[in-house]
């Protein structure tokens, strides 16, 4: 299950007991909220957003930072103790991993505290994630990031991770399948090796907002399930949106994702 942006804070408690109840009906393996976890970093949203995932069903939980949740207006936090609150309802791990014989899923965190939205991948980060891509045996292989490496329209260029064009190149050459990300709330799902001239094909999957207020319009809140069928090898991304009218979420547009062996 992929989530993203949940900005707690200005979260929507009927869609919060929604999501709790898709995760207990679908069981995923691996939860992985790819940042906006609060709205503004304060402890009190943490405490919120741990309450949240303790509650989440799921095999594994993995939670990455955004870029909401480094502090905006205490400086002296933001400069020295950017994390602190995440860290402290999450775990000291920023960049979360996972791996089995199915999956292996790599967090990379691309907030940064001089940046307040702007997103960046460090070609050190590239160099290390790309070296675990090419070692592990997993048959699907994730990134995720919060800011997107891709985005549809000419609005959204501004949103764009900083560094992505050495990123797609390294992780595409590494073997990555997917790559996650979030910040825009607008879900899509997009081949990347044509428009990017990659080596290989890379799909990006972006996920909305899962429960926030913060919604943009044509896209209610969401979250995607990304299956994999042991069998045939073959992915799907399912997004599912919230309904207002029967107060859960139910299926959306699903794609088939042809991955590149
Ligand atoms: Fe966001
Ligand atoms: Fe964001």
């Amino acid at each position: 299950m992929h989530l993203s942006d949940t900005h707690f804070g200005v979260e929507r408690d009927e869609v919060v007991t929604a999501l709790l109840q898709l995760s207990e009906q679908q069981r995923p393996d691996v939860a992985v909220l790819s940042g906006d976890v609060t709205q503004r970093g304060r402890s009190d949203e943490f405490r919120l957003a741990k309450r949240f995932v303790d509650a989440l069903t799921a095999g594994r939980k993995l939670v990455l930072p955004g870029n909401h949740d480094i502090p905006l207006y205490d400086l002296g936090r933001r400069l020295f103790a950017p994390y602190l609150n995440h860290r402290r309802a999450f775990g000291p791990d920023l960049e979360p991993e996972h791996e089995d014989d199915r999956l292996l899923i790599l967090g990379i965190r691309t907030t940064r505290r001089y940046r307040h939205v702007d997103g960046t991948v460090s070609s050190a980060q590239v160099a290390r994630s790309s070296e675990r891509l090419r070692r592990s045996k997993a048959i699907l292989k994730l990134v995720v990031t919060h800011q997107p490496v891709h985005v549809q329209s000419e609005v959204d260029q501004h949103n764009l991770l900083r560094g992505r064009d050495t990123a797609l190149r390294g992780w595409s050459a590494a073997g990555v399948d997917l790559i996650l990300g979030g910040h825009i709330h607008l879900p899509f799902v997009a081949p990347l090796r044509a428009l990017h001239g990659l080596p290989r094909e890379v799909w990006a999957v972006q996920a909305g907002t899962a429960v926030s207020r913060r919604t943009r319009p044509g896209a209610p809140n969401s979250v995607n399930l990304i299956r994999l069928d042991d069998g045939t090898g073959q992915c799907c991304v399912e997004r599912w949106d919230y309904d207002a009218p029967t107060a859960a979420f139910v299926p959306g547009a699903a794609t088939a994702v042809a991955l590149d062996r």
